[in-house]
């Protein structure tokens, strides 16, 4: 048993607010390290959600009576409780998506053409996208540039995976519109020189965008501080519910975005002929929203805000820390990104003659539940040379105890499947 030094958090305490860690799997007390594919609800956001669906379920905006209304101002409460979390400046907007691919795809999508006036994406435009990119941040931006003649770049990684803001800052133009780059690379863990890049490429004229899917379960987002035009965000990353997230976007560019669901509420006036629209964020919104959902994303960002993300920043690097070091004392075993200081939360290897499903299954036996694969991210992986690989990642009901069980199976793994 590995003894606990770095939380300030009650580990204990927060894991039994989450009723599915609470059972066995194979037999085995179950370790969940499988946090940036999707994290687990605690109580508080069932709750929440449920007390929506007894008491106050209507539909929203439309309506007189007391229930539609008690919905509309929990759906905007909710909305103002996210921004919040996300220290979202009041030069912009939330607008509730399905998650980030939805929100990735409004945003590139709605640049490429306009309701008024010039879309916020021409031919001879350039698109700048990091090459660390989960696929949700690259299609949408290939696509945009096929529909637009715009031309797509890639800022490469180097061999360990790892961005130079140089690479960029030579990259970039006047004829630079967007540059788009995540926060956190979900296949390796590693964390880009974010502010720098974001700085160089809003000096040199572009829309800045940060996919922040996986940043915002480690409580890091800081709209107001990183100082981007869009970001992309899920719920069911940060504690919340699936099928519900975000895009912030600072609302001078929002208004010259074009909504892609037209319909009902995102109209101000509708003839035969024509229609006029809402303003933002109803016009980003049409047809009925997942209210429940905001509700629940609400009650994460409040379970989030409770924590102390200083703590929650340092039990998440404790866990990566126990876990690299072991793994790269084993023979055959290379781990992505290894140094902390790079990275957080996700440890990403490969193990020498074994593939990497394997492992997975074996781990499984064990009661550990990690993602192999390639993560939807097989542009990055082809610059490190694999295919594939096996994913470990943590979330703030994880324990120490849990990577000690990690790591025996991968050490069993390599055993009896070498
Ligand atoms: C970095 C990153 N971007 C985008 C996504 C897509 O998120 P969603 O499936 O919630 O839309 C993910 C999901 O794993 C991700 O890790």
């Amino acid at each position: 048993m590995t003894e606990v030094i770095d939380s300030a958090l009650n580990i204990e305490d927060i894991a039994a607010q989450f009723p599915i860690l609470n059972q066995r799997v194979n037999g085995v007390a179950l370790a969940y390290l499988d946090n940036a594919a999707t994290t687990q609800v605690p109580r508080s956001v069932i709750t929440a959600m449920s007390q929506f669906e007894q008491h106050d379920r209507a539909n929203i905006h439309r309506g007189v009576h007391t229930l539609s209304q008690r919905a509309t101002d929990d759906f905007e409460a909710a909305r103002a409780n996210v921004k919040k979390f996300l220290q979202v400046p009041k030069m912009h907007e939330l607008i509730f998506t399905s998650g980030t691919t939805d929100a990735l795809n409004m945003l590139a999508q709605g640049m490429t053409f306009a309701i008024s006036g010039e879309p916020l994406l021409r031919a001879g435009d350039e698109i700048v996208v990091s090459g660390l990119e989960h696929h949700a941040n690259l299609i949408p931006w290939q696509q945009a540039a096929r529909r637009t003649g715009a031309v797509l770049r890639i800022v490469k990684p180097d061999d360990q995976g790892r961005l130079h803001a140089d690479d960029l800052r030579k990259m970039l133009s006047s004829k630079t519109r967007v540059f788009s780059i995540t926060a956190c690379a979900n296949a390796t863990g590693y964390c880009p020189p974010l502010k720098e890049m974001l700085r160089l490429a809003a000096g040199a004229g572009a829309m800045t965008v940060v996919d922040a899917a996986q940043a915002v379960g480690h409580g890091k987002v800081d709209v107001e501080d990183w100082g981007c035009d869009f970001l992309a965000f899920s719920a069911h990353k940060m504690y919340g519910p699936m099928g519900m997230g975000g895009l912030v976007g600072r609302r001078s560019l929002l208004e010259r975005l074009s909504p892609l669901r037209f319909g009902g509420d995102m109209v101000d006036w509708v003839t035969f002929d024509d229609a006029a629209f809402n303003d933002i964020p109803a016009r980003l919104e049409g047809g009925t929203p997942n209210v429940g959902g905001t509700i629940g994303m609400s009650a994460a960002a409040t379970f989030m805000m409770n924590l102390d993300r200083q703590a929650l920043a340092t039990h998440l690097a404790a866990l990566r820390a126990q876990a690299v070091a072991a793994l790269q004392k084993m023979d055959g075993v290379r781990v992505f990104v290894p140094e902390n200081s790079d990275a957080e939360a996700i440890v990403s290897f490969v193990v020498d003659g074994v593939h990497p499903h394997d492992i997975g299954t074996f781990l499984d036996e064990k009661g550990v539940a990690v993602r192999t694969g390639h993560h939807c991210a097989q542009p990055l992986l082809e610059c490190l040379g694999v295919g594939s690989t096996t994913r470990a990642s943590f979330a703030v009901y994880n324990t120490h105890d849990q990577i000690d069980q990690l790591v025996a199976g991968v050490a069993r793994a390599i055993k009896v499947l070498r």
